[in-house]
C-alpha cells in the first residue's frame, strides 16, 4: 500500500482530485466508485470547479456509490441520493443514467436490490477506480466491525456507534438503523483503490487500519489484502511521525 502524506485537507481534496482527473484522461469511460461523508466533499468541491473550468470531462463516466440508508426516501435531505445531488452531480456532467445509488427508498425489496447492485457493477465490467473513507470505528462503506471479508452488497445493521453520529444530522428524526452497502469483497474486486482519511480523530484507526493485522474486526485492514491501494492521509490523520 502506497501511503501519501499531504500538509492539509485542501491538498489532501486536490491530490484526490488530481488522480481521478488523471485517470479519466487515460480512460473516459471510467468505472469509479464514490463515497460520502464528510471527508470527500473537498474532494467534490476540487472536481466541480474543474469541470467549471472546463478541464474535467465526466460525460463518459459511470459511477457507483458505496452505500445507501434504508428506509429514507431518496429525495429526504440526508439520503446519500441527496447528497451526491448537492455536492457532485447537480454540478457536473455524469449522464443520469451513468449514476448507481443503492436504492434504499421505504417499500423496496432491500435483498432483491442490494443483489441488483452488485450485479449491476459486474454487468458493467467491475470498478476501474474505487474511492473510499473509514469510519472511527474502521468501518469502510457500511461494512461495521464483524463483516465478512467475502461479504457482497447486502443489507446490514448499523453499528451503535454508526447510528450516533448519524444522529447529529438527522435532529429530533430518528437515524436509520441500517443501509444497503457494497460488500468487502466487492470493494476489493476494484482495480485501483484510493483511501482518504483527514484529521486527528481518524489518526488511530488508520495506523490499525494500515499497519495492524488484517481482521474482520477492523473493516479498513482488508485494504492490506489488495495490491494496488494508495491511501492519501492528510498530516493529522497520519499522526505524525507513525505513518508515512
Ligand atoms: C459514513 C459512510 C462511509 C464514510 C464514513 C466516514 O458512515 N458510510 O462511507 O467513509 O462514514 O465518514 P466521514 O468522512 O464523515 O468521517
Amino acid at each position: 500500500m502506497r501511503v501519501l502524506v499531504t500538509p492539509d485537507y485542501e491538498s489532501l481534496s486536490q491530490t484526490a482530485a488530481d488522480l481521478i482527473v488523471k485517470a479519466i484522461r487515460v480512460k473516459p469511460a471510467l468505472r469509479i466508485g464514490l463515497p460520502t461523508g464528510n471527508t470527500p466533499l473537498g474532494l467534490y468541491e476540487e472536481l466541480v470547479k474543474k469541470h467549471r473550468e472546463g478541464t474535467l470531462d465526466l460525460s463518459q463516466v459511470t459511477t457507483f456509490n458505496l452505500d445507501e440508508f434504508l428506509g429514507l426516501p431518496q429525495g429526504h435531505p440526508q439520503s446519500f441520493h441527496t447528497y451526491m445531488r448537492q455536492h457532485l452531480f447537480g454540478n457536473v456532467n455524469v449522464p443520469p443514467q451513468n449514476i448507481h445509488i443503492p436504492n434504499g427508498s421505504p417499500g423496496v425489496d432491500a435483498d432483491a436490490e442490494s443483489k441488483r447492485y452488485e450485479e449491476a457493477i459486474e454487468k458493467a465490467g467491475g470498478l476501474d477506480l474505487l474511492v473510499v473513507g473509514i469510519g472511527s470505528n474502521g468501518h469502510i462503506a457500511f461494512n461495521e466491525p464483524g463483516a465478512a471479508f467475502n461479504s457482497r452488497t447486502r443489507v446490514v445493521d448499523l453499528a451503535a456507534e454508526t447510528i450516533a453520529n448519524a444522529q447529529r444530522q438527522f435532529g429530533a428524526e430518528p437515524a436509520p438503523r441500517q443501509a444497503i452497502t457494497m460488500g468487502i469483497a466487492t470493494m476489493l474486486e476494484a482495480r485501483r483503490i484510493v483511501l482518504l482519511a483527514a484529521g486527528a480523530a481518524k489518526a488511530g484507526v488508520v495506523e490499525r487500519a494500515l499497519r495492524g493485522p488484517a481482521t474482520e474486526s477492523l473493516p479498513a485492514s482488508a485494504l492490506q489484502r489488495h495490491s494496488e491501494v494508495i491511501a492519501i492521509l492528510d498530516e493529522a490523520a497520519s499522526g505524525p511521525g507513525k505513518i508515512g
